[in-house]
């Protein structure tokens, strides 16, 4: 029992959801104080709102109240409200706060805005640098050693008899989501039968699919409603479309035509090719699909524990997924299944695909910090998946 008569070992991601739903003022008496760990997981993530949930004032009798003055200063700042940044970075140094650890903090601030700036100013790869660099400088190390389970031995892992699928006969260079993640997600669905299921990033549907017809779960999954676009101004998934069976009124564009026929291409994540392999195969009464940017999802709403599994699959650039990555993990529960796509720490992969290298350094920065909220944690080898499971 700590000093103030509370139970000092306590779950960390619930002790953060009941601090955000309760009434701040009760916050003092009924929530257990946070370990430098779970603030800074909090700071990592970009949890502003959490950080800055509790009023100073009531920060005085919390253990490592200097930690919590100086974390919800720095998110003020983060959230444009310089004046009582300066005031509750302040208090943390009356506290006894060491100037390292206050330079440390507002210098992984100022990269992450570096990050956010360049994001807005096109510069993707100038943005990614600073995000890493802010993780980074704030880790204990560089990088998290992100166990590797062997798609062979994934049984053991999860404690069931189910046999995984074969491994692919195909290298990396050639990976495709359909043919050689697939049949390792429908594995893990059948194996984990969540009820209710999360999904960042859409698409056409595929994922949706591979939970649906494995499993009884209700599925929600979140997708831009205009779809992606890349900083050039370009789509971020767009197919010439010859004579394949297609949803009614895609958006299209036409660039006249050549010896195939006319050049059409489709935004195949927008409208109404969102998700339209599950509601072809039927299965529109058992999903949710929420039409937005993931970043602006109030996962509030949702008690903490509401999700059985989350398959974290939307926007790949950095802010993206630490935010679906945040979310995902407020509002699934203990013993609950994260995965995540595109994720491949094979160092060759980096050589040859952008999407992967960004995803799995993020998440390699990210994880040296939030590692410790998963009783179990790995690659998927080979695949271009990660898979968690909540403490
Ligand atoms: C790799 S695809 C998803 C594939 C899908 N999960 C599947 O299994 O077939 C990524 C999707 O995320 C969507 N997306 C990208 N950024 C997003 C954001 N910020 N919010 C919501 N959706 C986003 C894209 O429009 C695209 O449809």
């Amino acid at each position: 029992m700590s000093k103030h008569g509370l139970d000092t070992t306590w779950d960390t991601a619930n002790a953060i959801e009941k601090t955000k739903k309760d009434d701040v003022c009760q916050i003092n008496h009924e929530v257990k104080p946070y370990s430098l760990e779970v603030v800074k997981g909090a700071w990592l993530m970009g949890d502003w709102e959490r950080l800055t949930s509790c009023p100073i004032g009531e920060m005085q009798d919390m253990e490592n109240r200097e930690i919590h003055a100086l974390m919800a200063g720095a998110a003020y700042m983060q959230l444009g409200d310089v004046k009582l940044g300066r005031l509750c970075v302040s208090q943390a140094r009356e506290w006894g706060c060491s100037k390292h650890l206050i330079a440390k903090v507002l210098t992984t601030g100022v990269y992450f805005t570096l990050g956010r700036a360049e994001f807005l100013n096109n510069q993707r790869l100038k943005s990614q640098n600073h995000v890493i660099t802010a993780l980074r400088s704030f880790s204990n190390d560089n990088e998290a050693l992100i166990p590797t389970v062997d798609l062979d031995n994934i049984s053991a892992v999860l404690g069931t008899s189910l046999l995984p699928p074969p491994l692919s006969m195909h290298g990396f260079i050639d990976w495709v989501m359909e043919r050689d993640d697939a049949p390792i997600l429908r594995y893990l669905f059948k194996v984990h039968q969540p009820k209710r299921h999360l999904e960042f990033g859409t698409w056409q549907g595929l994922g949706a699919c591979l939970c649906l017809e494995e499993t009884n779960a209700t599925v929600w999954t979140i997708n831009l409603h205009d779809g992606e676009t890349k900083p050039d101004g370009s789509w971020a998934y767009g197919e010439r479309v010859l004579n394949e069976q297609v949803p009614n009124d895609p958006v299209s564009m036409n660039f006249g035509e050549d010896d195939k026929g006319p050049i059409v291409y489709h935004r195949t994540d927008a409208g109404s090719y969102i998700g339209w392999m599950y509601r072809q195969k039927g299965y529109g009464h058992r999903v949710c699909q929420i039409y937005c940017d993931s970043r602006q999802w109030d996962a509030s709403n949702y008690p903490p524990d509401f999700f059985d599994s989350v398959f974290v699959d939307g926007g790949h650039q950095s802010d993206v997924v630490i935010s679906d990555t945040r979310k995902a993990l407020s509002v699934l529960r203990t013993g609950g299944m994260i995965i995540w796509h595109d994720f491949c720490p094979d160092t060759e992969v980096a050589t040859y695909n952008p999407v992967a290298k960004e995803v799995t350094l993020i998440l390699q920065a990210l994880l040296a910090e939030i590692g410790g909220m998963f009783s179990h944690l790995g690659w998927i080898n080979p695949s271009m998946i990660l898979m968690g499971i909540k403490k």
